[in-house]
């Protein structure tokens, strides 16, 4: 289903809410199932309990891959840029995807791996990720694609909680001028991760690697050795497809589950109405595909769609700041989705970098991950879209499996800075602190989804409880989405942030209590507290506040101590940005750290700090104001 007009726009939406079943069952009818489903939709947000299109079996990769072979067995599936502009780029069409699939899922099966085991990817963005992905869903194994910027304890943790049986990963990666151990990274891993039989190891950057016998294998050794063909595993609609882990505001990342047939249909669905995807267009989402962004719109909702999908494997700003540019214009791009982060780092480079480009082949332009501000808006309207590219700006989350709230490009109005409206199929309401639904216009309040959709999260990886608390308990019978919203006086959208305590860097989703205990495990801290501040690039910075056992001899070293631990504990995204040292934190009586006053010295605003007098001690405030960075 396409929607072509404002009109039929709202048309369909108000179907979508009348008769939700009958609206799905008619977007589920494009894809290829092996056999029917028997019933649409099921569901309760109560346990919660949601079921997508119950009975239908299917295989996502026959949809993804083999239904395109007849017609487009050589349209290109996958165009590839590699880090260095001077390597050939390379593509692969379907029927070379296809084989190449086919033939990593018979090495998976040679070693065992079979329908529900877990397998853990560790790769940097080559084509290979894609495959391994794939190969993962043909077989009805669940893959769990970790984020190459993680560190070994995160992996390890990822690992363990869904106790992977193998891991796929490469010798290194290359990241702008970095070459970067990967195959080291889960060697380290490894040490605590009993379930992993298997490594499956890529030669991308030829970096020395330890190869264990009976344990390490070689991608290009075993590929040789199986057939390019392998029948699709059936699978059941509600099957899981995979796990991909998200930070929350409490304790470790969650494994968020998504299953086969609601998360083809919906990511599809988005993929081909937000971008009004034409046969023929060359898309490029900027993300990776460790995150749910790459995943849906790199991976899934493209291939599913026939589309030609871009996979970049460098930095925006390597060699120059104008790669991006480079490589529109290079592979004739016409969709360009990015986030505002990318966008507002390329714009502190200046225009010098983008005039030299005609990027005259844009059609459409998406942004991703964060709200995005005036400036960069227009300065991604003008600059790049030339004054003449929609842009849609994005709202969803990684339980969402696809995109919610957002404009159709070139469809539905647009306004700078609002996601603006609804997909149909999605109900959103605001609520206010107590739950009261908000209704009318020019109104703001905690976003929630009061119905479901194809792509919602159906439980977090071995622990539904927290599924049920993080989601579906904070306003009984809707979806609780953690994001702060405003809805104007057309009724459009503006998320506002975050109102838990999750930051958003660079368009990656942090946890204040992850990084707060990683802090804490360095030599010397007694306690810390994490909070956002606005950043020009980032959107948001990381700012600790920590106590030590001991006033810091050496306060510049042992920040870059502090990183480090976080560095080796999460990863290199989760740096603090500044750090400050003090004698005590702003605790109420019950001994609950008051971040409301400490977001405000971290935002450099402590003019009005509130009421200071429910306070244990009010006098640490003013040290730690004294002491802002
Ligand atoms: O706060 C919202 C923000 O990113 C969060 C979801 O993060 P993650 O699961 O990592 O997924 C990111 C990409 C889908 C949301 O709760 N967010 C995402 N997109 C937008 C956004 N905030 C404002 N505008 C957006 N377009």
């Amino acid at each position: 289903m396409k929607i072509s007009s404002y009109e039929e726009y709202k048309e369909v939406y108000q179907k979508s809410v009348d008769d939700p079943e009958g609206f799905w069952a008619e977007v589920g009818q494009e894809f290829q199932w092996r056999k029917p489903w028997k019933r649409v939709l099921d569901w309760n947000f109560d346990e919660p309990n949601v079921k997508w299109f119950e009975g239908g079996k299917m295989n996502i990769t026959e949809n993804a891959l083999d239904r395109h072979l007849e017609e487009n067995a050589n349209k290109p599936a996958i165009i590839w840029e590699p880090n260095d502009p001077s390597d050939e780029a390379v593509t692969l069409t379907y029927q070379v995807l296809y084989d190449r699939v086919c033939s990593l899922a018979n090495v998976l099966k040679k070693y065992g791996i079979k329908k529900g085991d877990r397998v853990c990817i560790y790769l940097p963005m080559v084509p290979e990720l894609a495959i391994a992905v794939l190969a993962c869903a043909r077989i009805g194994a669940i893959h769990s694609v970790v984020f190459g910027g993680f560190s070994a304890k995160s992996i390890s943790d990822r690992i363990n909680d869904a106790g992977c049986k193998m891991v796929i990963t490469s010798d290194g990666a290359y990241r702008g001028p970095k070459v970067i151990p990967m195959k080291e990274t889960v060697d380290h891993a490894l040490e605590s991760c009993p379930s992993v039989e298997r490594v499956l190891v890529l030669t991308r950057t030829r970096t020395p690697v330890a190869m264990l016998k009976g344990r390490d294998l070689w991608w290009e050794d075993e590929v040789k050795y199986v057939e390019a063909k392998c029948p699709a595993e059936e699978m059941d609609s509600e099957d899981v497809l995979f796990i991909l882990y998200t930070s929350g505001s409490t304790g470790k990342p969650k494994g968020v589950v998504h299953t086969c047939g609601g998360y083809m249909v919906y990511a599809t669905y988005t993929f081909q109405n937000v971008f009004q995807y034409e046969p023929g267009e060359v898309h490029f989402c900027t993300a990776d595909i460790g995150w749910i962004t790459g995943h849906s719109y790199i991976v899934y909702g493209p291939l599913c769609s026939g589309a030609t999908s871009l996979m970049f494997e460098g930095v925006p700003t390597y060699p120059d700041a104008g790669r991006l540019w480079d490589i529109v214009d290079k592979h004739k791009v016409n969709i360009l989705y990015t986030a505002p982060t990318a966008i507002r780092s390329l714009m502190s480079f200046g225009l010098q970098y983008v005039k030299d480009h005609s990027l005259s082949s844009l059609k459409k332009l998406g942004s991703v991950g964060e709200p995005i501000n005036e400036e960069a808006w227009h300065w991604f309207k003008e600059n790049i879209g030339k004054g003449s590219c929609p842009i849609v700006d994005t709202w969803w989350q990684t339980e969402n499996g696809g995109i919610l709230i957002s404009g159709l490009a070139g469809i539905t109005p647009e306004k700078a800075t609002y996601a603006t409206l609804p997909l149909p199929g999605v109900q959103p309401v605001l609520v206010d602190e107590n739950g009261n639904e908000l209704e009318g216009t020019g109104v703001s309040g905690n976003l929630c989804i009061k119905f479901p959709w194809p792509g919602i999260i159906r439980t977090t990886y071995g622990d539904h409880e927290r599924c049920k608390q993080t989601y579906f308990s904070t306003y009984p019978g809707k979806y609780f989405t953690g994001d702060g919203c405003l809805r104007d006086e057309n009724g459009f959208y503006r998320i506002t942030g975050r109102v838990d305590d999750v930051l958003n860097v660079s368009g990656h989703r942090i946890g204040t209590a992850e990084v707060e205990n990683a802090i804490n495990m360095h030599l010397g801290v007694v306690e810390s507290a994490i909070v956002g501040f606005p950043h020009d690039i980032k959107g948001q910075g990381i700012y600790a506040f920590i106590i030590t056992e001991r006033k810091p001899a050496e306060p510049e070293m042992m920040r870059k101590d502090i990183s480090a631990t976080v560095a080796q504990i999460i990863g290199p995204i989760a740096k603090p940005d500044k750090i400050q040292f003090v004698s005590g934190l702003p605790k109420t009586r019950s001994g609950k750290i008051m971040r409301r006053i400490l977001r405000k010295i971290a935002e450099g605003d402590v003019s009005n700090l509130g009421d200071t007098s429910t306070l244990l001690d009010p006098s640490v405030v003013d040290e730690i104001k004294a002491g802002a960075i």
